[in-house]
């Protein structure tokens, strides 16, 4: 299995996207488990899409592996809702990665421990050394990741397919969440009763990294409250580009 994926290039994400696409998240969830097996590695950040994703992957494809990135920025809220899903789905190991300490030393001692607040591209270095660089590591034993991204969270991800070509991480990336609305991941987390992050009941719609992080007011964007000082065609960390 692990071996037939590894053949997949950029040419055949729009196929399979044009196959696969339009089906439920639990069928996507099921074709990429049974595809890639554990050579596929879901990114977890234990948002209200993620918890979503980890129920479906402990019901449809327990074999997908997990993993987080922790920034060492996280909410104490983020913690919690991990260590309740470590042991809600506790067959599923779920593999922390933290950034190089040698560069989050030089990063605070050069430039302090709000660097991101002043520019997008202090923000930008912060989360390539806490994020995107993690997700390198992590995904350098897999040949295809998964994530909860969903169509509504953005202006910078409506046009964003099920399945796509990475082409940074060179890998295929399924979204099996894509078309989702806000409304279904509520429901779903109700309706099976899957633990997730208190502080989307404090007004936090997208959570992040704690500094970066704030409540929305109704009415607002439901990503108005991460990189709260920034114009939105630039709010992405690196993660997804
Ligand atoms: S972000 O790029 O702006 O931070 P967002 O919070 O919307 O992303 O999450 C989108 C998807 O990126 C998540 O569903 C998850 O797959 C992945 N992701 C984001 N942050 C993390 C994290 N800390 N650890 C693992 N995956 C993450
Ligand atoms: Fe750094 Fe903020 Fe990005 Fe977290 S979200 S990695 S604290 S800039």
């Amino acid at each position: 299995m692990v071996t037939e994926a590894a053949k997949y290039t950029s040419a055949d994400a729009e196929r399979l996207n044009a196959e696969l696409g339009q089906r439920s998240a639990e069928e996507i969830v099921r074709w990429a488990g049974e595809t890639f097996g554990p050579a596929i590695k879901f990114a977890n950040s234990f948002g209200a899409e993620d918890v979503v994703l980890q129920d479906i992957i402990a019901k449809n494809a327990p074999n997908v592996r997990v993993f987080t990135l922790d920034t060492g920025r996280l909410n104490d809220e983020t913690y919690e809702v991990m260590e309740n899903v470590r042991f809600k789905y506790s067959d599923i190991p779920i593999e922390v990665m933290f950034p190089d300490h040698q560069k989050v030393e030089s990063l605070v001692r050069e430039k302090g421990f709000y660097s991101f607040r002043e520019s997008v591209e202090n923000r930008r270095e912060c989360c390539a050394i806490r994020k995107v660089q993690p997700l390198k590591r992590a995904l350098s034993d897999a040949t295809a990741w998964m994530t909860g991204l969903r169509k509504d969270q953005s202006v910078t991800r409506t046009d964003t397919p099920a399945i796509e070509w990475d082409e940074g991480n060179a890998m295929l990336k399924v979204n099996p969440l894509i078309e989702w609305s806000n409304d279904d991941v509520w429901a779903y987390v109700k309706a099976n009763k899957v633990p997730y992050n208190r502080l989307h009941d404090q007004g936090y719609p997208s959570i992040g990294c704690a500094p970066c992080t704030r409540a929305i007011k109704p009415g607002e964007d439901i990503r108005a409250g991460r990189w709260w000082w920034e114009n939105p065609e630039y709010k992405e960390c690196g993660l997804h580009e």
